[in-house]
Formats: structure tokens, sequence, C-alpha cells
């Protein structure tokens, strides 16, 4: 992983960069460390220091995490940068409670950050943490309601020494040999002190209160090309879903009972591309109809702008407005 320090490194005195670790702890909020690496690397290769990127245009931030998910993490991530620059003199604070008041920091990422940069004895707990230690305990209350049983767990047994080293040695345990289904008991560190292991229950832990199923949304989006080449887009609103994302103009997206017509962000032939879109959101499924349209060069949409053709690059959009490009690809 590459925020991380060699054990060579760390022997020689060679200390985690906060700001990499803050940069790599935001992205795996919710996404897997595959997924995170390549995003990692060409982020701190374009913003080596929290200065270059609380200096960096906000449209250029955005489209640099398109794809990753979750965008309030980006919108947060410039609004952090430029907290810890213009007043931490450039530097992420050593202290929980500081960085708790950062954009975007809340306890897990303050506790991460303290212990795995600063080498602070501070409680770490993510999704892997808390399946190793209801194993470890032979806890069988449901999460969400374990939450604090499984944090007081971790909170004991988290060490003064290298805390940071630990809280990561915890969280790989979890990815690798304590993973959800059939975990490598056999060769575990922790196979001895662990109760549902000697109880036989391991993998069927940590239970969970069965999630509510997601509802469906159905929505519009129009895209539209001018002659000269240029895509009508637009900059959705910094609040709501996707906020401050590139995306095509549409409709809202609401439950089939629900819809109504929408007007085009302009006249023109609309024609509805086969097929659709589907995207699954933390919250909803999402089928999108994708209506597609040459533009006269003169247009002049209710809403958007046009970008030029060679300025225009698909892997700017978040996931689901790149679907719908695709689809008018095939
Ligand atoms: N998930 C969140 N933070 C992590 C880290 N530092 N190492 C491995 N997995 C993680």
């Amino acid at each position: 992983m590459p925020w991380r320090v060699s054990p060579a490194d760390k022997a020689a005195g060679v200390r985690p960069d906060p700001y990499a670790v803050w940069m790599s702890e935001i992205m795996l909020q919710q996404t897997t460390v595959a997924a995170v690496t390549a995003y990692f690397r060409a982020f701190i290769a374009r913003w080596p220091t929290v200065a270059d990127l609380a200096a960096a245009e906000d449209a250029d931030v955005m489209a640099a995490w398109a794809g990753l998910g979750y965008y309030a993490r980006a919108r947060n991530l410039l609004k952090c940068a430029r907290v810890v620059a213009a007043e931490h003199g450039g530097q992420f604070p050593a202290d929980h409670a500081a960085l708790l008041k950062l954009p975007g920091i809340g306890p897990y990422t303050a506790g991460a950050i303290a212990s795995i940069a600063f080498d602070l004895p501070h409680v770490v707990v993510d999704g892997n943490v808390e399946r190793v230690m209801a194993r470890l305990h032979d806890e069988h209350t449901p999460l969400p309601a374990a939450k604090p049983i499984l944090t007081a767990h971790a909170q004991a047994l988290t060490p003064t020494t290298r805390p940071g080293d630990y809280a990561q040695a915890v969280m790989d345990l979890g990815a690798t040999i304590c993973s959800p289904k059939s975990p490598a008991c056999g060769i575990c560190p922790w196979r001895d002190p662990c109760a549902a292991r000697a109880a036989g229950t391991a993998p069927e832990l940590p239970k969970k209160t069965p999630k509510q199923a997601k509802p469906v949304r159905h929505g519009t989006v129009y895209l539209g090309q001018r002659d000269d080449g240029a895509w009508l887009l637009e900059t959705r609103p910094e609040k709501g879903l996707l906020g401050g994302m590139l995306g095509w103009p549409g409709s809202d997206w609401v439950a089939a009972s629900e819809q109504r017509p929408v007007a085009p962000p302009v006249e023109a032939r609309w024609q509805k591309a086969p097929g659709e879109v589907r995207h699954t959101f933390t919250h909803f499924h999402l089928m999108l109809d994708v209506m597609v349209a040459r533009l006269p060069t003169d247009a002049a949409p209710s809403t958007g702008h046009f970008v030029a053709a060679a300025d225009f690059r698909p892997s700017d959009l978040p996931t689901v407005m790149r679907k719908a490009f695709d689809l008018t690809r095939k």
C-alpha cells in the first residue's frame, strides 16, 4: 500500500507523511484498497503537499475524484486542505481533538491519522476491526447496535507502543485471515485467544440487523452534442447527490409513481438510446433513460454549459454519468 512506510524505513526513523495518511484514510472510507490505490498515487503525484492541493481548482479535484464515489469526500478534502494550509501552517495537527475539528474528519479518521501518522494511542475501528473484535470476544449482538461494545473491546486492546502499526495490523488481519467468509483460523496469530474460534461461531460473526431493501428511482438524462462536437454538461449543485460533480442535465430521480414529464434542456429531436442505465447508490437503485440529440451551433440551453470535444473526458464524470455516455457508444 503506497501510503505506508516500509518496516526498514521505519527502523531508520522515517515517519509517515500525515498528508498521505489523511489522503489515504479519506479515500479508504467505504472504498476498497484495490479501488483506492491508483487514485491515491495520482493525487499525490499531482498535488504532492497539502499546500498544492489547497491551491487546486475545485473542478480539477472533482474530476480527479470521478469514479471513486461518495463525492462529499472530495468536497471536504479540498475544504480540509485549505483549512490546514491557511490555519495550521500547512501541517496537520498532531492532536486528535484538533484533527476532529477539520472538515470531513470524524472520529474514525481522526483516530486513524493520530495513530498511523503520529503514533498516538487512539482506537481505530473500521468494518474489518469490528469483525475481528466480534470474533475475538464471540460477541453476538448484531451491528449496528454492537458498535459501542466492539469499540470498547478495540479500545482496551490498543497499545501505547506502536499504536499505528497495531491499528493497521488489525485492519490487515480482518482484510486477509479474519475474512467475512471462511476465515483462515488455522493460521491466525489470535487463534488461541479467539472466543469464536473456540465456540465454532467465527464464520457467522459479526451478526447484522437486516438492512431495509433499497427503493428504485427513475430519471432521464439528456446527452446533447453540438454540431461542432461540444457536449452539453452541467456542474451539479454543491449540496446533494454527486454535488459539485460534472453531469448530464436531466430530471429529478424519483419513484416510478412520482415520475412527471420533464422538459429537455433545449428543444431538439431527442431520441431515446436503446437500453437504460442502472446504478446503485447508498440508499436507492437508479434506472435512467438516456436521450440523445444533435444540437445546432447556436443552441441556447436553459441549463448547463458546453464543453468542447477536445476538453471532454468521460473519466471526469461520476460513474453513473459515465455509464450514460457509454450506453450511447454501443
Ligand atoms: N482501511 C482503512 N485504513 C487502512 C489502512 N491504513 N490500511 C489498511 N486498510 C485500511
